[in-house]
């Protein structure tokens, strides 16, 4: 039980600082209830979207963790992931990380849509992905722990840790497509492994895993084994589009599981068993292993430091109507 106290404890971390972020990303106004006046529903609108949507599928949760992600890492939390291309704009939604891949997109309409109708021309697209991601970990961490009961809403006072992180280390060491995005951004190999930690829920296709389960020799050879059985290793098929967990052991549970997969050398992709491959990040992983609420603590840290990767200037001010598009 001391988990669950724990979980919330690091989800209210972000909760509370994303908040606070979202102040920043509205304007310069730094107020934790930018929008308790301009649009007093939008995290019960929020809310309820999500909770709709993961009950709809639960791997939502996990792939709009995903877009935040994916949104913060390219010019900051713009939400520019959002933006459909045009035949006159190349957005990011056919880059090669996100092509036939980043997923969740309805959702955040739906919220935006709901959003507009109760405060209209008030909250970002870029607010609503970072309170929405925040509540996919949350509403998915409920609905595994706890069954899809919604308890009370659970407060904690802990302050955000303020733990150092002095030295940032630009990369880890392989090469690899992710590479180009760690080294795009002030965050540290400590942040970027408890991040990764998103890999505790959701799924990947076999084309991102497909070598690294024929190829890898840090791979336990029976998940090898058990994997290949729904990913051929011939490139071009039906096979392409798989789906595997990339934790093995509880794919909807937002834990430390995936730690312990890359001990035992059951990470899923080739950029999650890095973490554990007798390089520096094999202490932290081992430590994370062994110690969920350290994971939770540090995950919801680096969350927040994700979320404040701001967007290049020159792009503020617009409040998009239609996440879709600008305006
Ligand atoms: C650091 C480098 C990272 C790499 C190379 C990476 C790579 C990937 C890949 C290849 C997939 C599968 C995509 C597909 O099959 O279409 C995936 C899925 C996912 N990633 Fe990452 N990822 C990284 C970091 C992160 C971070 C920081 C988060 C969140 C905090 C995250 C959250 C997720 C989630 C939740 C999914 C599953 C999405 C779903 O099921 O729809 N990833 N990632
Ligand atoms: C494994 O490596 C060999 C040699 O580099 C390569 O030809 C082959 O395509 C790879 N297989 C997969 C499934 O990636």
């Amino acid at each position: 039980m001391a988990t669950f106290s724990n979980l919330f404890g690091a989800i209210s971390i972000i909760s509370l600082v994303l908040t606070l972020q979202l102040a920043c990303f509205a304007s310069a106004q730094l107020s934790p209830d930018f929008y308790a006046t301009t649009c007093p529903n939008l995290r019960g609108i929020v809310r309820v979207a999500m909770r709709e949507a993961i009950d709809r599928e639960l791997r939502l949760g996990a792939s709009i963790l995903r877009l935040f992600f994916h949104d913060c890492f390219v010019n900051g939390c713009d939400a520019s992931i959002l933006l459909d291309e045009t035949p006159t704009f190349t957005g990011e939604k056919n880059a090669l990380p996100n092509r036939n891949s980043a997923r969740g997109f309805e959702v955040i309409d739906t919220i935006k849509t709901r959003v507009e109708a109760a405060c209209s021309n008030t909250v970002s697209c870029a607010d609503i992905l970072a309170i929405a991601a925040r509540d996919g970990v949350v509403l998915v961490t409920r609905r595994t722990n706890m069954g899809s009961s919604t308890g009370p809403e659970r407060r904690d006072n802990r302050k955000p840790s303020r733990r150092k992180h002095p030295n940032p280390l630009p990369i880890l060491r392989p090469p690899g497509p992710h590479l180009r995005l760690r080294r795009q951004r002030p965050t540290s190999a400590h942040d970027m492994t408890a991040l990764s930690g998103g890999h505790t829920i959701g799924f990947a296709r076999c084309t991102t895993f497909r070598s690294r389960i024929y190829n890898d020799t840090n791979i336990d050879p029976n998940f090898a084994a058990r994997r290949r059985t729904t990913c051929p290793s011939f490139a071009g098929g039906s096979g392409d589009d798989s789906l595997a967990p990339l934790d093995i052991q509880t794919p909807n549970r937002f834990g430390n599981d995936y730690y312990v997969d890359l001990l035992n050398r059951r990470g899923l992709l080739h950029s999650d068993q890095e973490l554990f491959n007798g390089g520096s990040q094999d202490g932290l992983v081992r430590a994370y292993s062994g110690n969920q609420n350290a994971f939770y603590r540090d995950f919801a840290d680096a969350m927040v430091k994700m979320g404040n990767i701001s967007p290049l200037t020159g792009i503020n001010g617009q409040i998009r109507r239609n996440c879709r598009v600008v305006n």
